[in-house]
């Protein structure tokens, strides 16, 4: 019945493609951008490898042992553990992340799509840093284009997702992902050429701590929660597929690290031309749109190179998307006895719908703030920042506290002691206290 992944290594690609995303190549440098660098990136790798990696570890423990979608596995790990009904909010929570994240994600998809075609075109051929930069502007100004690129990019996910075809592209993605490493380093080498390497280098990883606030310390967790997947019950879902002999903890680490070594080539890559162009480090989403394509628009073969490193962009957002909407479908499914193909219809206008917003945040609705925050700003906080830890926070409590500790040991089999217990200090303290203490210092309570 439940299916199996056919070795440890189709599961740590499978899972290393929905991890890599839009996260590490759009968000992750202008976060770091946006909160000034260095320290920014130090708490964002300590928060992968303290919360990351042990969290990560109970979220495919949980999944294994639930083997269903993560409402229905917290439903049946709270029966099997006696703990009250309630630990299902974190499959509810986890379901609706997924969802609200997934509208705006698209978004950003859609540009992904459109620039496609801008570079294959030759918009950017010799492009300046200020044209680039202007170009970008000009593209997020017309809601009409945006809303284009976003219904495209929404279909694209939703027919993958009503085709149940998922296994085509995750197949596709383990040919396509070392390639899009591959064209990041090469843009690392551009990079090189800018003369601007050693500062772009100096911003990433010469810690400066009065850049360091409690909100850019909240930004950095969320997003080592968004970058891995974390929190919301998607790598639940991978983790049921994942063998009995499997070692989760390697495994993990082998993803994060992966995960977070994709996030920081594209950082490399992008810093030394943001110098090098008097671009603004700190001038938001458009972060990417802006400096790649300089690159791209001055090197040798940037033509073919720009077009096709944002096809593989496009396949690595795909498949993330994919990812994200995934339990909402699937619980559609099994609640009301949907079709998938009425269940991928209904979750994708639904999606689609909200997306709107997220649309008009860059252009018309601009001006129009919730909280200090636009449209994009507030859902993006919420989930990143709020839902993601929480959930993490949860699933930790559960898999620390609740589950009994032989049937922790029997799945993680880490056969070293020490090792185990320090997992268990770590889901059952140190990852729900810290997360708490991030949260309330960066609401100024703390
Ligand atoms: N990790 C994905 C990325 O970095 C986004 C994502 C978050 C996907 C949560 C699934 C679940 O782009």
């Amino acid at each position: 019945m439940h299916g199996q992944w056919s070795s440890r290594w189709t599961f740590i690609l499978a899972a290393t493609g929905a991890a890599v995303g839009l996260g590490n190549i759009w968000k992750f440098p202008y976060l770091t951008g946006q909160n000034g660098g260095s320290a920014f990136v130090l708490v964002y790798v300590v928060c992968v490898a303290a919360l990351g990696i042990p969290l990560m570890m109970a979220e495919i423990l949980l999944g294994r042992r639930g083997r269903s979608t993560p409402i229905r596995t917290m439903q049946v790990l709270a029966e099997e553990t006696r703990a009250a009904q309630w630990w299902q909010i974190i499959g509810w929570s986890g379901t609706l992340a997924g969802m609200l994240i997934l509208s705006y994600y698209s978004v950003i998809g859609g540009w992904t799509l459109a620039y496609i075609f801008k570079s294959a075109v030759g918009t950017f051929s010799g492009a300046s840093g200020q044209f680039a930069a202007d170009t970008f502007e000009h593209f997020v100004e017309s809601p009409t284009g945006l809303f284009f690129w976003h219904t495209l990019f929404m279909i694209l996910t939703m027919g993958v997702v009503a085709g149940g075809v998922q296994g085509g592209l995750e197949k596709a993605v383990q040919i396509l992902m070392p390639t899009l490493f591959f064209l990041l380093l090469l843009m690392v080498g551009y990079s090189m050429t800018t003369g601007f390497f050693g500062k772009g280098l100096a911003f990433l990883f010469t810690p400066d701590f009065s850049k360091l606030s409690g909100a850019s310390m909240l930004s950095a967790m969320g997003q080592a929660f968004f970058s891995l997947s974390l929190g919301m019950g998607t790598i639940m879902i991978y983790g049921s597929y994942v063998p009995k002999d499997t070692s989760i903890a390697s495994t993990s680490i082998i993803i994060a690290l992966a995960d977070t070594l994709v996030a920081l080539l594209a950082g490399m890559a992008i810093f030394p031309i943001v110098f090098a162009n008097n671009l603004e480090p700190g001038s938001g989403p458009g972060l990417i749109f802006q400096t790649l394509p300089v690159a791209f628009g001055n090197m040798n073969g940037g033509l073919a190179f720009g077009s096709l490193f944002f096809i593989l962009l496009l396949v690595a957002a795909w498949t993330s998307s994919i990812s994200l909407i995934e339990p909402f479908v699937t619980w559609l499914i099994e609640t009301f006895g949907l079709s998938r193909v009425k269940a991928a219809v209904y979750s994708g206008v639904a999606t689609w719908l909200l997306g709107l917003g997220t649309v008009l945040s860059f252009n018309w609705g601009a001006k129009v703030k919730f909280f200090g925050l636009t449209f994009f700003e507030l859902l993006d906080y919420i989930t990143s920042n709020l839902m993601l830890p929480l959930g993490g926070i949860l699933i930790a409590l559960f898999a620390g506290w609740l589950m009994k500790v032989e049937s922790t040991k029997a799945e993680l089999r880490i056969m070293n002691p020490g090792a185990f217990v320090a997992w268990q200090v770590l889901v059952r303290y140190i990852a729900p206290i810290a997360v708490f203490i991030v949260l309330l210092n960066s609401l100024g309570i703390l």
